[in-house]
């Protein structure tokens, strides 16, 4: 084994001495790397360098242990991870078995390290620790009021109706986001206090923090208050959205408006990217320089057209010329509409023809073909 596929993570010295100690005196000396900084560095280097085996000390560590776990894993599916004790202490053995580590060894590592390696490196093809890896879509407004929010929203149910899979709704637009109010979802907590809570976040504390809208649709909403302290640390922010793939078969999120520092923080998260403009003059200048600012992202970035008017001053061509990339979707004004249905304290009616239109941009965003119906709206296969 190369030292680039053993990696050493222990922060308590002695630990650390005696671990060290014990590779090079083995029998079968093994070289190895070792991490001797912070835990965000450490995932970083792990997602890069993808080591084979992992040995963490579990004193000291700044992360609690499944939390740890799934973020190793998140970055590396297969690793396999021995975890460090100076003692043989029961509930530290437990708590590592439940946080799906590999083998547990303590002092005196002498007797035990070595055994441990051997048995981890004689099983050359361990089974792949499924990692479940939902996806991520964004909508961010060209310009204020183009629509995001309510694409997000009609989108995120629309998900839910078409695929039946679990669907999230999280509102990143801090600063005066409107999914709770929209989906009737007030909550005390929003996607702050899960990134204050990462350390322990776990699946328990996430459904304590979601609030369910509906079977498999659930909702993160903004925070009540916000304030420029408020703002989260990025790369937290970051593990915060890796872990909600964890929970979720789709995560919709309102970005809010323009090539916001949140929008930009999560941009290398997204699957999907859907900056919603209007034809309006300024909409369609923001969109314009978001595209240029964003012109690495590829087929990432998508653009959607809103309250398309019936009848168009410049055709679809000319527009998709002049943006340099063509319509993922173009959908219907329908101002009146959404004025009733939001009034009456409702989505859309699916009858609705901004609805339908709404739920075949849904349909093409999960991938299922349209299925042609004489009535109303075509449901998806
Ligand atoms: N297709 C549409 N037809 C008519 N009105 C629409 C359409 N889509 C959105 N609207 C209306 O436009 C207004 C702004 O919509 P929305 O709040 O979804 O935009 P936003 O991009 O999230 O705005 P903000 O920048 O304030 O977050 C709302 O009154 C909404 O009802
Ligand atoms: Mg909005």
């Amino acid at each position: 084994m190369s030292s680039s596929n053993l990696l050493l993570y222990i922060t308590d010295d002695n630990l650390r001495r005696e671990a060290i100690d014990t590779l090079r005196r083995s029998d079968n000396p093994v070289s190895y790397d070792e991490h001797d900084s912070d835990w965000a560095s450490l995932l970083e280097r792990i997602g890069k360098t993808k080591p084979e085996v992992l040995l963490l000390g579990l004193s000291g560590l700044s992360v609690e242990l499944s939390a740890a776990i799934r973020q190793i894993r998140y970055h590396v599916p297969r690793i396999r991870v021995i975890a460090l004790n100076s003692s043989a202490d029961p509930q530290t053995i437990l708590s590592a078995m439940r946080a799906g580590t590999n083998e547990f060894v303590h002092s005196p590592l002498a007797d035990h390290l070595p055994q441990a390696l051997e048995r981890i490196l004689s099983t050359p093809d361990p089974d792949l620790v499924q990692v479940h890896r939902g996806k991520i879509v964004g909508f961010l407004s060209a310009k204020g009021g183009c629509g995001a929010t309510t694409l997000a929203c009609h989108v995120a149910t629309e998900l839910q109706k078409l695929t039946r899979k679990n669907v999230l709704l999280a509102d990143l637009d801090l600063t005066c986001g409107l999914v709770g109010f929209l989906m009737k979802t007030p909550s005390s907590y929003s996607i702050l206090d899960a990134v204050k809570n990462l350390t322990r976040l776990d699946e328990s504390l996430w459904r304590a923090l979601i609030v369910e809208h509906r079977p498999n649709l659930a909702v993160i909403p903004a925070p009540a208050s916000y304030t420029r302290w408020d703002h989260p640390d990025e790369n937290q922010l970051r593990q915060v959205l890796q872990f909600m793939r964890t929970q979720h078969d789709w995560v919709v999120l309102d970005l809010g408006r323009s090539l916001n520092s949140i929008a930009t923080a999560v941009l290398d998260e997204l699957d999907q990217l859907f900056l919603v403009s209007t034809l309006e003059v300024v909409a369609l200048h923001g969109l314009k320089s978001i595209v240029h600012g964003l012109f690495d992202q590829g087929e990432k970035l998508q653009l959607v057209l809103n309250r398309t008017p019936k009848m168009m001053d410049i055709s679809t061509q000319e527009l998709e010329n002049i943006l340099g990339r063509s319509l993922y979707a173009a959908l219907p004004n329908d101002y009146m509409g959404l004025y009733q249905s939001y009034s009456s304290g409702n989505l859309l009616d699916s009858n609705n023809r901004l609805a339908q239109q709404i739920g075949l941009l849904a349909g093409k965003i999960a991938g299922l073909s349209p299925v042609k119906s004489k009535k109303k709206f075509a449901l998806f296969g």
